[in-house]
């Protein structure tokens, strides 16, 4: 049984208040607030086991080297992918980075084509533009729908034997929209494109199964998955990863180094230089750990019911106007009401202690293709309730009254 109530008390943010109101947290898409078990790991580490990793004869070096590639392993369970599979970065970013650099940078020609949705996050659009600035390859775009939803058509008409990635979210951060990734998948691979999913929103949204899904990378940021900051993952398949490039060189991703000629150490490790963000890491496995507990099932059962609840609440807000209403939709909602500016609500919304994000969400473009510059976005993770929606509710009607 999901209860939601007990779950809040696992997160020590909400026994806190906001200009003298309870917590009302609704940008958990922007970043997720920690349990008291990621907190307490990275307290605990800095007090009690703190070492670096891989490099000492020592029980600290090598008990904190075992809990660091244990994280590994817990990565590679919730996804269900080998752990040699799972490359630590600092963020989605970083990893979609990685793989435009590493991958793409060596492997694509001159008009291959790249092809993204028009629902992408800034993250997974520029590093593609600059990868065919540099390779002269061409950016194609997939159209969605005006409520935001998946088009098939859309999609096989831009595959061609010329292209060679499809980089697409699982689920949009501006409008909510679930992408069908396996079939998206099965449809790129047959005209011999590689795929890379964007999985940050829908890490925290439902149970990811890369050996189902059968793509050839995978990213998400650990800040999404009620992690530490400063930690991400980037999964590839093992031959691709042994195909690629470094990506940043220095210590630890190494086999033999003179001072001639460097060779490099096996992936996960050639794309590791330095040392990594090594709590975080581990902060990143006890998060997931914790959403394992719980279940991403009933998880996501819990996001179906708030999402009704959300669409039912708002239907009594005067003028409200939700952006993104397609049928397969997680727990992200951009919305405008009347001709209020988003800044204006999230000012009204603040000082009733209701964390609100505005703005295009690091996806202009897809923003200003919904015809906007600007827009409110409420966003849920795993424990909002019914009453954050009601005074959610409350709020928004407050500001309708005063503007
Ligand atoms: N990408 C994050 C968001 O959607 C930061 O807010």
């Amino acid at each position: 049984m999901y209860d939601v109530y007990k779950i809040r008390q696992d997160f020590p943010i909400f026994a806190k208040k906001i200009n003298n109101k309870p917590i009302v947290y609704l940008d958990s898409a922007a970043s997720s607030q920690k349990p008291h078990c990621v907190i307490n790991k990275i307290v605990d580490i800095y007090q009690d086991s703190y070492a670096n990793v891989h490099r000492g004869l020592y029980d600290l070096s090598e008990n904190i080297t075992y809990e660091y590639e244990n994280a590994r392993k817990i990565v590679a369970n919730f996804i269900n992918a080998n752990s040699k599979e799972i490359v630590f970065t600092r963020n989605a970013t970083e990893s979609i980075n990685l793989v435009a650099s590493s991958w793409a940078g060596y492997y694509l020609k001159q008009d291959d084509e790249i092809v993204i949705t028009e629902a992408e996050h800034h993250a997974n659009l520029v590093p593609w533009q600059i990868v065919c600035e540099k390779k002269g390859c061409k950016l194609k775009i997939v159209k969605i729908g005006d409520d935001g939803s998946y088009i098939k058509e859309e999609f096989i008409k831009t595959l061609s034997e010329k292209t060679k990635l499809v980089a697409v979210t699982a689920m949009s951060n501006v409008l909510g929209t679930i992408f069908p990734i396996k079939e998206m998948t099965d449809l790129a691979h047959k005209t011999g494109a590689k795929v890379l999913i964007d999985a940050c929103q829908f890490a925290v949204h439902e149970k990811i199964d890369v050996a189902d899904i059968k793509c050839d990378f995978l990213v998400f940021s650990g800040h999404k998955t009620y992690a530490p900051t400063g930690i991400g993952i980037l999964y590839a398949k093992t031959e691709l990863l042994q195909q690629m490039y470094p990506y940043q060189t220095g210590g630890d991703m190494v086999d033999k180094v003179t001072y001639q000629k460097t060779t490099f150490a096996e992936p996960p490790a050639r794309f590791e230089a330095g040392t990594p963000a090594i709590v975080q890491a581990i902060g990143l496995g006890e998060a997931l750990k914790y959403m394992q507990n719980l279940g991403l099932d009933s998880i996501k059962k819990h996001e179906t019911d708030l999402i009704r609840y959300m669409f039912e609440k708002t239907e009594q807000i005067k003028n409200f106007k939700h952006i993104g209403t397609s049928v397969n939709k997680g727990g992200v909602f951009s919305f405008q009401v009347g001709n209020i500016h988003p800044q204006d609500l999230a000012y009204v919304l603040n000082k009733e202690g209701v964390s609100i994000r505005i703005g295009h969400h690091c996806a202009e473009p897809l923003v200003n293709r919904m015809g906007y510059n600007s827009v409110a976005r409420a966003s849920f993770g795993l424990y909002t309730s019914r009453e954050d929606i009601d005074s959610f509710v409350t709020a928004v009607n407050k500001a309708v009254k005063f503007f």
